[in-house]
């Protein structure tokens, strides 16, 4: 049957919800940052400090298998927009790379208790301007992810329902089990 190489494997499958749910509660939770007691504030970082790194190794094995194994479908764009589409992935990769190096530099900084099991002691945690400036470099590249996230999102549900290309169905299971 061709209708396999239709879509993604999946392995890639799963690599792309699991960050795409990962990356939106991560970016949730910072938001609603205002509406949570005071006291609870701290956990609730401690949540964004592991579930930030439990992505990091998903976005390390994504990179390995998408560079190795992965079986990837035909572009369904033609022409100028196909280069426009591997552009918009390339950049959502690098985005999110960006987001979690800074991430990763932002904890370094600031240091942290991690539910009183680990201490991480911050670079700069005599240093206001420098944890601020860092944060501010890790918000900015996650609210830019975030924007093109919702450009992405709103391409693929344009094509699934406009276009009529089943596009969803690529990166999703149920069209292989129907075989
Ligand atoms: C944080 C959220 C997300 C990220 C970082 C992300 C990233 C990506 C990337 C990089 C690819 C290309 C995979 C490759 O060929 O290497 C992709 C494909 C795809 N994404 Fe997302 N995505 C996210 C959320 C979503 C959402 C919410 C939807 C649906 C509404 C969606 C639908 C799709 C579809 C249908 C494809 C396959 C396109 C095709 O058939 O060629 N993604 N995504
Ligand atoms: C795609 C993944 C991620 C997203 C979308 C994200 C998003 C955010 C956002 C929006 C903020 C709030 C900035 C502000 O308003 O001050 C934040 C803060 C923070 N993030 Fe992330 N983040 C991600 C991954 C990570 C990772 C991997 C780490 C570390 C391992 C991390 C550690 C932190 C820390 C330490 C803070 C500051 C907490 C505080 O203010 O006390 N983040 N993140």
């Amino acid at each position: 049957m061709t209708q396999d190489r239709d879509g993604y494997d999946a392995a890639s499958i799963v690599f792309h919800w699991l960050t795409a749910a990962l990356v939106l509660l991560l970016w949730g939770m910072a938001q609603s940052e205002d509406l949570i007691p005071r006291e609870w504030r701290h956990g609730m970082w401690s949540i964004h400090i592991t579930a930030g790194a439990a992505l990091v190794l998903v976005y390390l094995a994504r990179m390995l298998w998408r560079l190795s194994a992965a079986r990837r479908p035909d572009s369904i764009n033609p022409g100028l927009l196909r280069w426009v589409e591997q552009a918009a992935h390339a950049l959502l990769y690098a985005l999110l790379a960006a987001t979690l190096a800074m991430g990763i530099v932002n904890v370094a900084a600031r240091g942290w208790d991690l539910f009183g099991l680990i201490q991480i002691t911050g670079f700069a945690a005599d240093d206001r301007a420098l944890r601020r400036s860092i944060n501010g470099w890790h918000e900015l590249a996650a609210n830019a992810l975030l924007c093109l996230v919702a450009v992405h999102a709103a391409a693929a549900l344009y094509h699934q329902f406009v276009g009529r290309e089943p596009v969803l169905a690529r990166m999703w299971w149920s069209r292989r089990r129907k075989h």
